[in-house]
């Protein structure tokens, strides 16, 4: 089964080719990605109506790209896949109403897929891929979710962040630190060059146990720094806060993650979402997970971040475990039921 996927509920315009025979491990075949953040860096941050106009720019002459690099026909799609949410609503509409509209073409079917289940899978892209059951750790920009994941389309929420999502402590730490837009990757280099242990900033809810995560107060910690420090925000001062922000993040992470692996007795863990192409948060979950005997999955370094790869493997996935209900193009409301909150609402922007 050949899947072309469609990913554009942010920032990124992601077309992918997705080749997932009946048994053996789905394979991406070609993909292509144009990243806007140049465009939006000029803003500090995303703006919805440029993004749309964007998506509509990129995403077909990116599927053409993709088609090209595979070798193959646009004939040879047998199942087109798209975000359906949750994201900026004018953003999702370019990708759902191109799925949708090729789907209905070809005369095959449209799956819409949770982007949150494309993160959440991406580590099958990886090799060797992780197997069932396992813990997983969502680290978006806008979700940091723990989930115990049994199967395909199986999983059950184990704790959240009940405020921000660790993705954006970091966007806006950096922010306060005056850097550029995302500010994820921005921090992290910045780090590089500073002290963890300069700031003793807090590490919100790391013994209250349970799973779940609280970002707000460490930024608000970092503003006050950034406050007390004024003119006297140095090179040196910067990257020092850089580094201590990176290390209260990373800590609760980890904690949290092997806290869960001790819970439920499971010896893997996968954690997928932007936050986890942070080198340090791998080198302290793969370092923390040997010790307790179990072992860490990432995606590629590459599809941490959003990609139409995902999205492709997803619906591959969930069509090969017969739970993809894949429909007819047109009708693009498949809602797959999990107990997970905001994740089980259809298009959630
Ligand atoms: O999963 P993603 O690409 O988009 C969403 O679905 O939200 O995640 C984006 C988030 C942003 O908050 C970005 O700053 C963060 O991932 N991020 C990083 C790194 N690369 C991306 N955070 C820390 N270190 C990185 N290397
Ligand atoms: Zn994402």
């Amino acid at each position: 089964m050949l899947v072309l996927g469609f990913e554009t509920s942010c920032d990124e315009t992601g077309v992918a080719l997705v080749e997932a025979p009946l048994v053996g491990a789905p394979r991406l075949v070609a993909d292509a990605l144009h990243s806007q953040a140049t465009m939006h860096e000029a803003y500090g941050g995303v703006v919805p109506e440029l993004a749309s106009r964007d998506h509509i720019r990129r995403v077909l002459p990116l599927a053409r790209q993709v088609l090209a690099q595979a070798g193959r026909r646009v004939q040879d799609v047998d199942l087109v896949a798209y975000t359906r949410g949750p994201g900026l609503a004018g953003a999702l509409m370019v990708g759902a109403g191109v799925a949708v509209a090729l789907a209905a073409a070809l005369d095959r079917p449209a799956l819409g897929v949770h982007h949150l289940e494309g993160h959440l899978l991406s580590p099958f892209l990886a090799c060797p891929p992780p197997a069932f059951p396992f813990v997983a750790l969502l680290v978006s920009g806008g979700h940091t979710q723990l989930m115990r994941v049994d199967a395909v389309g199986r999983y059950d929420l184990l704790g959240e962040s009940i405020d921000d999502a660790a993705g954006e402590a970091f966007d806006k730490s950096a922010k306060l630190l005056g850097l550029g837009y995302p500010g994820g990757p921005a921090l992290a280099r910045l780090a590089e060059s500073g002290d963890p242990r300069a700031f003793a900033l807090p590490r919100p809810l790391l013994h209250s146990g349970d799973l779940d995560f609280s970002f707000a107060g460490l930024k608000t910690a970092v503003r006050t720094q950034v406050g007390k420090l004024g003119t006297h925000l140095g090179e040196q001062p910067r990257a020092d806060l850089a580094a201590s922000t990176q290390a209260a993040i990373v800590d609760v992470l980890v904690a949290k993650s092997l806290r869960a692996l001790k819970e439920t007795g499971l010896v893997r863990l996968v954690v997928a979402g932007g936050v986890g192409a942070n080198l340090r948060l791998r080198a302290a979950l793969d370092a923390g997970a040997a010790r307790l005997g179990a072992r860490v999955h990432y995606p590629p370094l590459a599809l941490c971040t959003d990609n139409g790869a995902m999205i492709a493997l997803a619906a591959a996935l969930r069509a090969r475990h017969g739970l993809a209900d894949a429909t007819r193009a047109g009708a693009f409301d498949v809602r797959p039921r999990w107990p997970l909150g905001d994740l089980s609402r259809p298009v959630d922007t």
